[in-house]
């Protein structure tokens, strides 16, 4: 006797949330020209990025003047992502912020960013060939056997390329491995990355550990 079996329910368990907000082009267009200001006028003395290279500024841009609207914008959306998880507690902080200047060519490596418990990313200036940012699994035993698939589904992928341009606001667990790939268009890629901490935690552990605090 043959039995009959139906498809199998499935539950999907743990998953990790990226945040994405698209700032109206009004609203990108009033951030937008204070932070680059701010940013030439703390370049003046470093020069351009040569080919392949990265530029990061100091990691309290939080604290200048021209960063003020994209604070109030990484606050208001923070403080939204922290309902959305339904986590007790709207006490936190920005922890670093800083900006982060690719090169024609450059690239960035898969990192997180540790002792925070959410990160983000918002991005000023980018173009066709320098618009996307790649996601991880942060299972790491999951890469243990990979069968090779018929297609890439958000099932059995390792890897999710989120594609952003100017005015998107990222935010993400600061856990989640991420990278960016090589810059392939013909100026250079600005983008402000942030991190966020509940204050009672952010006073010794979470500021980053690399770089002038200014
Ligand atoms: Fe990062």
């Amino acid at each position: 006797m043959t039995i009959r079996l139906g498809s199998p329910d499935f539950l999907r368990m743990f998953p990790t949330v990226v945040w994405t907000l698209q700032l109206e082009e009004e609203a990108s267009r009033a951030i937008n020209p204070a932070i680059l200001r701010g940013l030439a006028e703390i370049r003046a003395s470093a020069g351009e990025p040569s080919a392949g290279e990265n530029w990061q500024s100091g990691h309290a841009l939080h604290r200048r003047d021209e960063f003020h609207a994209l604070v109030e914008a990484i606050h208001a959306t923070t403080r939204k992502v922290l309902s959305f998880l339904e986590i007790a507690s709207d006490d936190f902080e920005i922890t670093g912020c800083w900006a982060n200047v690719n090169g024609i060519g450059a690239s960035h490596g898969v990192h997180t960013h540790p002792n925070n418990f959410l990160s983000g990313v918002y991005y000023v200036q980018t173009q066709a060939g320098a618009d996307t940012i790649n996601f991880h699994d942060p299972r790491v035993q999951t890469a243990i056997l990979r069968p090779p698939v018929k297609a890439l589904t958000a099932d059995n992928t390792d890897q999710v390329v989120v594609r952003v341009r100017e005015g998107t606001l990222l935010l993400f667990p600061a856990w989640l491995p991420h990278s960016v790939d090589p810059n392939r268009s013909a100026r250079e890629r600005v983008s402000i990355s942030f991190n966020i901490m509940f204050s009672a935690c952010a006073a010794t552990l979470s500021p980053p550990l690399w770089g002038a605090n200014n």
